[in-house]
């Protein structure tokens, strides 16, 4: 299986945790209350599965395996996923900072701990939608046989780290848990 087709699989579970959010932060609009711990958990899968996991291999391995193939870093479409990745870390730790605050008794941080999910969910939502339309497939069209073949392996080796894949089944767990909470059979 090509290395960009886990990548394809992980937008699956990111864009799951997204709904979520976005409905976590749909209900603080309207003024609801949203278990604090809840809250922790949707920005802990976001901090651990979408940014260490998922977009450290893209930016520690595909980006830099698109580079020798000639797409550099700091422009055109690797620039861009590397500026959009930057953009929703400030949304993930406004987000963060608002639940903290939340927890300590402030209500009105409901609405900046919403706005931060939207802005945050938006901006993942297109992302993904351009790698998984344009850079996924660029990626396939340039790499060569080596490069897919070693792209292949060290992203095994990252999965299979222990560390790794017991952090995989904690976030997976958050992942179907809040979904049941969040979503349903929706
Ligand atoms: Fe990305
Ligand atoms: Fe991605």
């Amino acid at each position: 299986m090509r290395a960009t087709e886990d990548l394809v699989r992980e937008h699956e579970d990111i864009r799951v945790m997204l709904r979520i959010a976005q409905e976590m932060s749909l209900r603080l609009t309207r003024g609801e209350m949203v278990d604090a711990a809840h809250l922790e958990q949707a920005i802990e899968f976001i901090q651990n599965f979408a940014d260490k996991y998922h977009h450290a291999k893209e930016e520690d391995l595909l980006f830099p395996a698109l580079e020798e193939a000639g797409f550099p870093r700091g422009s055109g479409p690797v620039g861009v996923m590397l500026a959009e990745h930057d953009e929703g870390r400030g949304y993930v730790r406004a987000a963060a900072e608002a639940i903290a605050a939340y927890k300590a008794g402030d209500a009105s941080a409901g609405l900046i701990i919403a706005a931060n999910i939207r802005n945050y969910a938006g901006l993942l939502d297109q992302h993904i939608e351009k790698e998984n339309q344009a850079l996924y497939p660029m990626a396939d069209n340039a790499l060569s046989e080596v490069q897919q073949r070693e792209l292949r392996v060290s992203f095994d080796l990252t999965n299979s780290r222990p560390e790794a894949v017991r952090s995989y089944e904690r976030l997976q767990a958050i992942l179907h848990e809040l979904r049941e909470i969040y979503i349903g059979s929706k």
